[in-house]
């Protein structure tokens, strides 16, 4: 069983959805209100239905079948606005004011080489003067505050997690726990610390602008749980 699809959707969106708005309002703040927005990973459209809604040219991309199939079935309207693809097979049919990667939408790709890719394209679908906003789990959070085990009550049941932290990969045992059934399943996630996320987007014409610590627009800590980045695009030419 993957670790995304149905039963992650089944049990998270009641979760993720309730504070799906204000998410997707401060990230927009956070970027200087653009007009067009290229939501990477974007699930299954918790913000990129609100974008759309407010009149933002808005498009997601996403590669979990399932997700895609969600976001289409609930928004038939604006079916043709979520391309099944990771990233890196992205192909570059526009230019965007502002690109969003939410809620660890990058790290989950094994090969080594992946980031340069995912940078690449970061970089190619932006406009010059463009900005990126990256949210995701902070490396230097997780090795200062390590949590072995930790256990949430979820719709229908409980998530029993157990983490296992080696170098900058994060290992996670997933137990649901729901009703008489039990699933398991195990996610392999890269973390990156601000330093590492800088060095890769700067070779992409990608500058950082603000480092938060949230969407909220605290400052950024060290040791912060996670790492909302936001870069400009600066191009030589
Ligand atoms: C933690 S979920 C977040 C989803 C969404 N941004 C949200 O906040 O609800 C991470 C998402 O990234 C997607 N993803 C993983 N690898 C990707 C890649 N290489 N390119 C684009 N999306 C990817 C996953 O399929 C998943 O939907």
């Amino acid at each position: 069983m993957d670790y995304f699809g149905e039963l992650y959707y089944r049990c998270f969106k009641t979760k993720l959805e309730e504070r799906a708005e204000e998410e997707t309002r401060r990230a927009i703040e956070l970027m200087d209100k653009p007009k067009t927005v290229l939501d990477v990973g974007c699930g299954w459209g918790r913000h990129l239905h609100y974008l759309l809604n407010w009149g933002i040219d808005a498009w997601g991309i996403e590669p979990n079948p399932f997700f895609v199939e969600v976001f289409r079935e609930r928004y038939p309207m604006w079916k043709d606005r979520i391309i099944q693809t990771t990233l890196q097979d992205a192909y570059v049919f526009k230019q965007f004011g502002a690109v969003l990667s939410l809620w660890t939408s990058i790290g989950w790709d094994e090969s080594a080489s992946a980031e340069e890719s995912l940078f690449d394209k970061f970089s190619q679908f932006l406009l010059p003067g463009g900005q990126l906003l990256i949210d995701v789990d902070n490396l230097q959070g997780w090795q200062a505050h390590f949590c072995k085990r930790w256990w949430e009550r979820v719709e229908g049941g409980y998530v029993l997690d157990k983490h296992d932290l080696r170098g900058n990969i994060l290992t996670t045992n997933r137990l649901f726990l729901l009703g008489d059934s039990q699933y398991n399943v195990r996610r392999q996630l890269k973390l990156y610390s601000l330093d590492e996320l800088q060095n890769m987007a700067e070779d992409h014409e990608l500058f950082l602008k603000m480092a938060y610590r949230d969407l909220t627009g605290n400052p950024f800590q060290k040791e912060s749980a996670r790492i909302v980045a936001v870069f400009e695009k600066i191009s030589a030419a």
